[in-house]
């Protein structure tokens, strides 16, 4: 049997209960009248999913006729719509955008749904399912009147899972696309992966891990295209398109070439029947991402090559079908020596990508993680997003929870891609924010938005922990508009998942929304980073990277820590950014407190803005994360009678092993500390000197 986590955030039950309630509702959902091409694609799951939802919130089976037409729903009465409906139907509208009405003469009452094409009408059936799952009222309803457009044009989300089931990264379960080499066969659940992410608006799906091992380059070969071909088709119907990592080095490693050159004649035709043998078999293909010369990854470097000669070889195959090369930015040398104090990871991809603005082909998109390291609890934003304003730019986040908890510990991040999101880079003036550059705003971008790479695998509940299924949701709800507030966001999800007006629903609201912060706070203080273990990056370690090759270090000492990356005296790393964000960052006086230790090497005598010395916050926001999660535990337990078993003990279990890591966080780094500055805590909490 499916866990009660299995459905995430769409309708499972019955929301709409009491008589009264019902019989309010039944005039409005028991009738409808659909417009459109229902027989296959996205408006046969519009249909699907409207009736399938209306009978598992209302109970109620609504009575349906069908025609065809230009993507439009009625519900309730339908003669009053008439007129209402005509107007929408005239309504210009792009293809993912829809308009919802609702309207009444005397007591009657309808709703039009109008997509600008089966897509946008799927994505209003959606909206209106969050409605009703959240706990509208026919009342609420009345006098609706909305048009939304997704404001990023790409929203995707990419699987870093591997053939033989494994997923990078994973933190729930194996992979739910491949076994022991093999495309799996059932497709049910890869079905209700497809719903979940076309129910937050997510567009483009690459289906394989960016490392692409041997297996994995098979996808593009005659023997699994055909797997491909459906993957594409399940994913298709809830309008989303399928794109293939691809390996950089296939004609090597599929032993058809001795090269891959991307200058060599025979390499490029190669690519360009590859590209014809690919969307013979997928027309609907989107197009490739590529990890090159990055982590040992094969790439244009190793035959004297830049990225753009690499981007655009593969962009040229692709181009007379449409299809995309989304480039992956993190590129940085991962065989650094730790006693070069020169070299900074963080300036990669600025170094290596700023200069070859204008080289690429306009079917490239430069995919480029929120910030300049890794994924951390805490970094600043990218320089290189916006510096680049002649070629196409996605943001990258991650919603794996690599470095941010691992789906053990709870931590909510949505606020975290906000504060990227609103980050204003001033690259062209002040509002030049990352939110506007991913929309093409900006820049006049032929491609762009956000892709992130996704948290699921096969457990029954999707995410490891049940409360990581908010970062998913949340994704999907950012990239469509993210103009939202994370507080918004919180707020629908617990509603959604737990029951509008539950307890449950706000207490969790309240836990997600703090959870950030406290993840931060018992973890790697000021923004340095890391101090996890090697590889596998969930517990402590505060030396686990100090000397290794990977570019992460913090260089504490007896008498302070921290980066120097400023101008005068560091990396020179600040320098990256336009001159209103450099002010900030290069200088000690500025330096917002969160990011002191990414910029600035300081004494642990510091005195940050907060009034506190570097050391005794280290010491307090230790023991304040620590001793929060142990609130949540109360407050949770709490709550036992109004929350299902299984997931009460589920949550229960997965917050107390957080309360371990964050003591054992608070501990380590704590006394790490003491040790190296002689300085005690003042309040003489203990530490283990
Ligand atoms: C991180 C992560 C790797 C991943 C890489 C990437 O370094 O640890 O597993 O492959 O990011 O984004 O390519």
């Amino acid at each position: 049997m499916r866990s009660k986590g299995y459905q995430g955030w769409l309708p499972d039950e019955r929301r709409i209960e009491d008589e009264a309630n019902a019989a309010a509702w039944r005039p409005l959902l028991g009738r409808v009248r659909a417009e459109g091409n229902f027989s296959e694609g996205p408006g046969a799951s519009a249909l699907h999913e409207w009736t399938e939802g209306v009978l598992a919130l209302a109970g109620i089976r609504a009575e349906l006729t069908t025609s065809a037409g230009p993507s439009v729903l009625v519900a309730g009465s339908i003669e009053s719509a008439a007129s209402d409906a005509d107007e929408l139907k005239a309504l210009p509208l792009a293809e993912e955008a829809y308009a919802i009405r609702s309207g009444g003469r005397g007591g009657e009452r309808y709703l039009i749904l109008r997509g600008g094409s089966e897509r946008g009408l799927l994505q209003a059936v959606f909206h209106l399912l969050r409605l009703l799952g959240s706990g509208a009222s026919p009342e609420s309803l009345d006098g609706l009147d909305l048009t939304e457009s997704p404001r990023n044009a790409l929203r995707m989300i990419d699987q870093w899972d591997n053939m033989d089931g494994s997923v990078e990264r994973g933190y729930s379960g194996g992979s739910i696309l491949y076994r022991d080499n093999r495309v799996l066969p059932e497709s049910e659940r890869i079905r209700d992966y497809a719903r979940l992410l076309a129910s937050v608006g997510i567009n483009a799906i690459s289906v394989n891990n960016v490392n692409v091992h041997r297996e994995e380059t098979k996808l593009i070969t005659s023997a699994l295209l055909p797997d491909v071909a459906r993957l594409a088709d399940i994913f298709g119907s809830y309008g989303i398109r399928l794109f293939l990592s691809a390996n950089y080095a296939a004609p090597l490693e599929l032993g058809e070439l001795d090269t891959a050159d991307p200058l060599d004649e025979g390499v490029r035709s190669w690519w360009r029947s590859k590209a014809e043998e690919i969307y013979a078999a997928v027309p609907e293909f989107g197009g490739f991402v590529v990890k090159a010369d990055s982590e040992n990854r094969p790439g244009p470097f190793t035959y004297g090559r830049d990225h753009a000669d690499g981007a655009n070889m593969l962009a040229e195959a692709l181009e007379p079908f449409g299809g995309l090369v989304m480039w992956r930015c993190f590129v940085y040398d991962c065989h650094q020596d730790w006693r070069d104090r020169s070299t900074d990871r963080a300036r990669a991809a600025y170094d290596h990508f700023r200069p070859l603005d204008e080289r690429f082909k306009d079917n490239v998109v430069l995919q480029i993680k929120n910030g300049p390291m890794d994924f951390q609890v805490r970094e600043p934003v990218s320089p290189l997003f916006g510096a680049m304003p002649h070629t196409n730019q996605v943001m990258e986040f991650q919603i794996a929870q690599e470095y941010t908890g691992q789906q053990r510990d709870v931590c909510f991040l949505v606020p975290q891609w906000k504060r990227s999101l609103d980050f204003d880079t001033h690259l062209q003036g002040p509002g030049s924010t990352v939110k506007a550059i991913a929309a093409g705003e900006v820049h006049p971008f032929k491609h762009s938005g956000i892709a992130a790479v996704s948290n699921i695998g096969s457990d029954d509940n999707w995410t490891g922990h049940h409360l990581a299924q908010a970062n998913l949701f949340g994704f999907g709800r950012l990239a469509w508009n993210p103009e939202l507030t994370a507080e918004e966001i919180a707020d629908e999800w617990s509603r959604l998942t737990f029951g509008p007006s539950s307890r449950a629903a706000s207490f969790v609201k309240e836990l997600l929304l703090e959870s950030w912060p406290v993840y931060e706070s018992y973890t790697a203080p000021l923004g340095v980073g890391w101090m996890v273990q090697p590889h596998y990056h969930y517990a402590v370690d505060v030396d686990g990277y100090e000397y290794s090759k990977w570019g992460t270090y913090h260089f504490s000492d007896h008498a302070g820590l921290g980066v120097d990356r400023t101008v005068l005296t560091g990396t020179g790393y600040a320098g990256q950014y336009a001159p209103e964000n450099r002010e900030v960052y290069d200088s000690l006086e500025n330096c917002p407190d969160e990011l002191l230790l990414f910029f600035h090497h300081v004494p642990y005598t510091h005195v940050l803005k907060s009034g506190k010395t570097v050391i005794q916050h280290i010491y307090d926001s230790r023991f304040d994360g620590a001793e929060k999660v142990e609130n949540w535990i109360a407050r949770w337990r709490e709550l036992e009678s109004g929350v299902d078993a299984q997931r009460f003990a589920h949550i229960l279990e997965r917050l107390s092993g957080q309360l371990k890591n964050a003591r054992q966080w608070r501990d380590v780094v704590n006394t790490y500390f003491y040790r190296k500055s002689g300085i005690p805590d003042e309040r003489e909490r203990p530490v283990y000197a």
